[in-house]
């Protein structure tokens, strides 16, 4: 097959680099990919949001299979456009990508299909929405309705800090005038990855992240500064509870609905006193939960990938490693505020050298031989290991090899499973 990759950030490299070793896979490329993609496909310079460029490639090019790393182009109705031009693409079609996309689309599901989450409301006007944070307890969650690269969320302890957050949301400081307001809940956070094929639903494996910059969760919130898989929180009997009242009911109503899923299905989730809630979906892998799970699984990616859109799941049987995985980003010091680009990276072949131990690249380009930074979120140091420990420690032996003083990263990622 000759498949193509959208993405650049270190969930590309990390399915790269899983799709790479497939017998199946003949010549990769990844669309536009970075320095450290680059090792195992062929990067394209087309943007991933570049819609008619990646069809003319996908034509030109006599492409098979595609598969989409983020949210946008799958929200922007990439795959229906594949799908229409003859192209098998991994990922849901736009109306299913609402589960990312709309906050309220994914609410009003949960309503209809008795799915333990929040209870909320939601507002296309400021004026009841302020009436609403005048007499409803405190905290309060205030989301802006639409894409807004996690940063349009507010957890309000006061009535100010939610009138605050409801006038950014109508000032249109996330490019959307609706919001919904819900209760806040309380409890540990983990992930839950799921392959769904329209119909049959094939569980992944659990993670964790870790969303603030700073050590001990504090500081403003980013894309992820580290995760592990599997979370140990979500045991075998809390993972049967989230497929059965939260994964499986959304499949089956979307599919009622007339709107079959067929990708992989993150589910954010809390998991309170009163069981699994959840907190929202994402309709693509996580970065950087997916380096975690590409590093833990034995088995072949790419014909899980192709089941998935042929709606035959259920012949498809995945193994993983009974190890834990790790990984700590390394980000450009600056982040998540703004930072500089272009400062040079030595000792990856170093670190790479290591046993159980790889470097995807999240934000990177190469130029006159040398690696350069290229983001905010730069390197990804990812480990296997024994346990939660061992794999940390291998991530972070790996790290000191790394020579890059513009970068900083979290030294207490895995706290919580420790
Ligand atoms: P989201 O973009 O919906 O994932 O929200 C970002 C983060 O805000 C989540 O990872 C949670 O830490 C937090 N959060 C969102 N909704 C709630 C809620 N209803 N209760 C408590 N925390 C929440
Ligand atoms: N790491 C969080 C996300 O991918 O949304």
């Amino acid at each position: 097959m000759k498949i193509l990759v959208i993405g650049s950030g270190g969930r590309e490299h990390a399915l790269c680099w899983a799709i790479s070793a497939s017998p199946l896979c003949d010549k990769l490329y990844c669309a536009p990919g970075n320095a450290g993609i680059a090792r195992v496909a062929d990067c394209v310079d087309v943007a991933a949001t570049d819609l008619p460029r990646i069809l003319d490639f996908c034509l030109s090019t006599q492409i098979d299979f595609v598969v989409v790393g983020p949210e946008d182009p799958l929200c922007a109705g990439l795959v229906d456009q594949l799908a229409e031009a003859g192209i098998k693409a991994f990922g849901p079609s736009a109306a299913a990508a609402q589960l990312e996309g709309s906050k309220r689309f994914t609410k009003e599901l949960c309503q209809e299909a008795r799915i333990p989450t929040a209870r909320f409301q939601a507002f296309t006007e400021a004026a009841p929405a302020l009436d609403y944070v005048a007499s409803h307890p405190y905290p309060l969650v205030v989301k802006a309705d639409g894409l807004a690269a996690g940063k349009g969320v507010t957890i309000a302890e006061t009535q100010e800090q939610a009138e605050t957050a409801i006038k950014d949301v109508f000032d249109g400081r996330f490019g959307v005038a609706e919001l919904v307001i819900e209760e806040c809940l309380v409890g540990e956070e983990a992930s839950f990855f799921a392959l769904v094929d329209g119909d049959h639903v094939l569980p992944l494996a659990s993670a964790q992240d870790h969303k603030r910059v700073g050590d001990g969760d504090t500081g403003p919130n980013t894309g992820g500064m580290g995760a592990y898989s599997p979370a140990p929180v979500m045991t075998e009997e809390t993972t049967a509870r989230v497929m059965a009242d939260i994964i499986e009911p959304t499949v089956a109503a979307l599919k009622a609905r007339g709107i079959p899923y067929r990708g992989v299905l993150y589910a954010g989730l809390m998991l309170t006193d009163d069981g699994p809630k959840l907190i929202e979906y994402n309709v693509r892998f996580g970065d950087p939960e997916c380096q975690v799970l590409m590093m833990r699984l034995m088995s072949d990616l790419l014909p899980a990938l192709v089941a998935t859109c042929d709606g035959v799941l259920d012949h498809v049987d995945l193994r993983w490693f009974d190890k834990t995985a790790m990984t700590v980003v390394m980000a450009t010091e600056g982040y998540p505020g703004s930072y500089p680009k272009g400062t040079e990276i030595k000792g990856l072949d170093a670190a790479m050298a290591l046993d159980d131990v790889e470097v995807f690249h999240a934000g990177t380009i190469q130029r006159d031989g040398k690696i350069l930074s290229n983001g905010g979120r730069v390197l990804n140091i990812t480990a296997l290991g024994g346990n939660v420990a061992d794999a940390r420690d291998r991530a972070y032996a790996a790290i000191e090899r790394i020579e890059w003083p513009e970068g900083f990263y979290r030294r207490d990622i895995g706290w919580r499973a420790l």
